[in-house]
């Protein structure tokens, strides 16, 4: 492939050919950052699920890897993780890469594999499952180590039974049941959960735990989406503070199964499945299907007395950005396949600013002062909308989450998804779009000083 079909990204991720959804098995490790992904490595619809395998060295740019892990007579792998077991808690090897994934048949179980090569090669543990079951909700397992306790941590989304098991093993291999979290409230159980990850972080020097939950259906914006809950966990249960749930770390309709790197430090890297499953099946595009979303650094800050989960593009963006030039209303922009776009509103008064081509394709964005929300519609917008009536929804909707008497956005577009971030990553809204050509026009409506930078493309 040469990565120059009609809607083939640009500057994110999506595989050479054939089906993708869910990140898996994300680490960080001896400078690489891996991404392994569900995969149909026979087809472009949903099937034979297997782990598809990137690597990179900043996030950005992608070299494809052969398939990881394929089905096996324990059934389908389904999502999970990687962690690197650097005190050889395992006895695999000091450093070995350990993955877990949930083994789909009949019942979902979770299993393990290992790599001593850098994830070229896997050897699978002979003791798999290492959590047998007879439940058929039970899967997408996360792994990070609690120092405190002196042991891995494993969570564990419940589907239909809208529940986190916890899980913890002193050597990856023997793992007990530590508990279940339920949400507080029962509005986020309009779907199920799936794709859980704990995240610890800090908020005004202070520790504080995020679990993240992924619910299909029940997103913002109608299907998929991924919420958060804020709290603490004590190594065996997690206490959610009380806040306004659900919480999304998107407002948009396509980020999902959004998980975060291991072995990153001080960093909460994430990135998400740019798709919903809504209608993911019946995108038009070939011969791949789905994008991850731009890789993202997640923050937790203090906004009206309560936290608020940040998420902003990664640094390494700029890596591949060229110089800043003003843009003027109505004209076009010289951009190649993909740009980043800045641009600032007042708050105080109703706005708006239009993406479009000149084949009068156009993605429209309207601020509501009154209702403090800025507003996306992309059912007029789009050259192809029809192929799924769930796609046309009438307005993706996003809090602006600031006081501020201006707003500015950065936006993020590729030839077939628009991601826009609000100052400091206070909110963030993606959206796949299906244009004929890409959006090199910007009405500008009332928005003032418009900007953009050409993002070269990665491959
Ligand atoms: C989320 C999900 C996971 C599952 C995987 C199967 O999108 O449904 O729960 O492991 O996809 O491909």
């Amino acid at each position: 492939s040469d990565y120059m079909e009609l809607y083939r990204p640009q500057i994110h991720f999506s595989p050479a050919k054939n089906w993708m959804n869910d990140p898996n098995g994300m680490v960080f490790l001896d400078g690489t950052y891996h991404l392994f992904f569900q995969h149909n490595p026979l087809g472009n619809d949903w099937g034979n699920m297997s782990w598809g395998h990137a690597t990179s060295s900043d996030m950005i740019h992608w070299e494809e890897q052969p398939v990881a892990l394929k089905r096996d007579e324990l059934g389908d792998i389904f999502s999970g993780c990687a962690v690197v077991d650097k005190n050889n808690t395992a006895g695999f090897g000091q450093n070995a890469m350990v993955v877990f994934y949930t083994s789909a048949a009949e019942f979902q179980q979770q299993s393990m594999a290992y790599s001593l090569d850098n994830g070229k090669t896997f050897t699978r543990y002979e003791g798999n499952p290492v959590i047998p079951s007879s439940l058929k909700d039970f899967r997408d397992p996360k792994v990070f180590w609690h120092e405190e306790s002196g042991k891995w941590v494993m969570c564990l989304a419940k589907g239909w039974n809208y529940g986190i098991e916890f899980w913890g093993s002193e050597n990856l291999k023997d793992w007990k049941f530590l508990s279940e979290f339920k949400s507080p409230i029962e509005r986020c159980n309009k779907g199920q959960w799936e794709c859980p990850d704990l995240l610890r972080m800090s908020l005004d020097g202070k520790e504080r735990w995020v679990l993240l939950v992924s619910v299909n259906p029940g997103g913002p914006c109608g299907g998929s989406g991924t919420m958060y809950f804020v709290g603490d966990f004590d190594g065996a249960t997690f206490s959610p503070e009380s806040l306004d749930y659900p919480q999304w770390i998107d407002y948009g309709p396509d980020n999902y199964a959004g998980v975060t790197w291991s072995n990153t430090g001080d960093r909460t890297l994430l990135i998400g499945w740019m798709n919903n499953w809504n209608y993911a099946g019946a995108t038009p595009t070939s011969v791949w299907r789905s994008a991850m979303t731009l890789p993202r650094e997640l923050k937790l800050i203090s906004y009206e007395g309560r936290p608020l989960l940040t998420s902003t593009v990664v640094d390494e963006i700029n890596g591949i950005a060229d110089g800043w030039n003003d843009v003027a209303s109505g004209v076009k922009m010289g951009v190649d396949k993909a740009y980043h776009l800045r641009l600032t509103l007042p708050t105080t008064e109703n706005g708006s600013f239009t993406l479009r081509n000149n084949a009068g394709e156009k993605a429209e964005f309207i601020l509501n002062a009154g209702a403090k929300k800025l507003l996306m519609r992309r059912n007029a917008s789009t050259g192809n909308v029809s192929f799924n009536n769930t796609f046309s929804i009438p307005a993706i909707q996003a809090p602006l989450n600031t006081e501020n008497d201006f707003v500015t956005f950065d936006i993020y577009v590729d030839s077939s998804s628009i991601e826009v971030f609000s100052e400091n990553g206070a909110m963030a809204m993606t959206a796949i779009v299906f244009p004929g050509s890409i959006y090199d026009i910007v009405d500008s409506g009332n928005s003032t000083d418009v900007k953009v930078r050409n993002l070269k493309r990665i491959h």
